[in-house]
């Protein structure tokens, strides 16, 4: 092919995404309410697999899977992950139905056909201009205590084995989903009440609900 050609070839995809984007904003506006249209979401994960470096794409699994991992990427899953996927993975929470895009449902063929070191390099990098964020520990984009590389690729089992998740392994979950404030202090009577607290931290607690 003549360079003139492959040259008009890639200004007619960047016209044909142009007014595609242009066609979805006229449309929905810039409301996160909205749904990608399918040829968004063609796009956007054709663009995030080109983007992904042929040698992360094709890395193995490090870690050896077995049910002592698969418990700490569980409960991993249910404190960092969870809030916008859902324990079992479906992307059904409040967070993550109010996101543009929204997660997908990590258990289905879409998500379940990438590699493992696609997965590892998404938990690892996140998705730009999307709420996904990077868990990478290596600089200063950490979101929240996540651990280090071996905690993603234990991840990347757990998401493995989220199409068998087991109603007994949900309900272990919930109990380590990240809480209110609310219930928090609504726990931490209930302990406090439990524990029959020493008269001390009885009176600490009173006076500091008289504040
Ligand atoms: C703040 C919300 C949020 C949190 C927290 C979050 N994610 Fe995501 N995640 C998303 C969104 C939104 C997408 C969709 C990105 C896209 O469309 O490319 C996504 C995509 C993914 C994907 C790619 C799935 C696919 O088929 O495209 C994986 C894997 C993933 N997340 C794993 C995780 C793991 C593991 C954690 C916890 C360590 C996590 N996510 C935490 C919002 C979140």
């Amino acid at each position: 092919m003549k360079r003139g050609t492959i040259l008009i070839l890639i200004a007619l995809v960047f016209l044909g995404v142009a007014v595609a984007m242009a066609a979805s904003v006229l449309h929905d506006g810039v409301s996160a309410r909205a749904k990608p249209t399918r040829l968004e979401t063609f796009v956007a994960r054709n663009a995030r697999h080109l983007a992904i470096p042929r040698n992360a794409r094709l890395s193995q699994n490090p870690v050896l899977d077995s049910p002592e991992i698969q418990h700490e990427a569980r409960l991993h899953f249910a404190d960092h992950c969870a809030i916008c996927h859902g324990n079992d993975g479906n992307g059904d929470t409040p967070i993550g139905n109010g996101l543009y895009p929204k997660p997908p449902d990590l258990r289905k063929r879409e998500t379940q056909d990438l590699s493992d070191g696609e997965l590892f390099w998404i938990i690892e990098n996140g998705v730009r201009f999307t709420g996904m964020p990077a868990f990478s520990s290596n600089g200063d984009h950490m979101a929240g205590n996540h651990g280090s590389a071996q905690d993603s690729w234990k991840l990347v089992h757990f998401i493995r084995h989220l199409p068998h998740l087991t109603a007994v392994e949900r309900l272990e979950m919930e109990r380590y989903n990240p809480k209110g404030l609310e219930d928090r202090a609504e726990e931490q009577e209930e302990d406090e009440f439990l524990n029959e607290a020493t008269p001390k931290a009885k009176s600490e607690s009173q006076s500091h609900r008289r504040k």
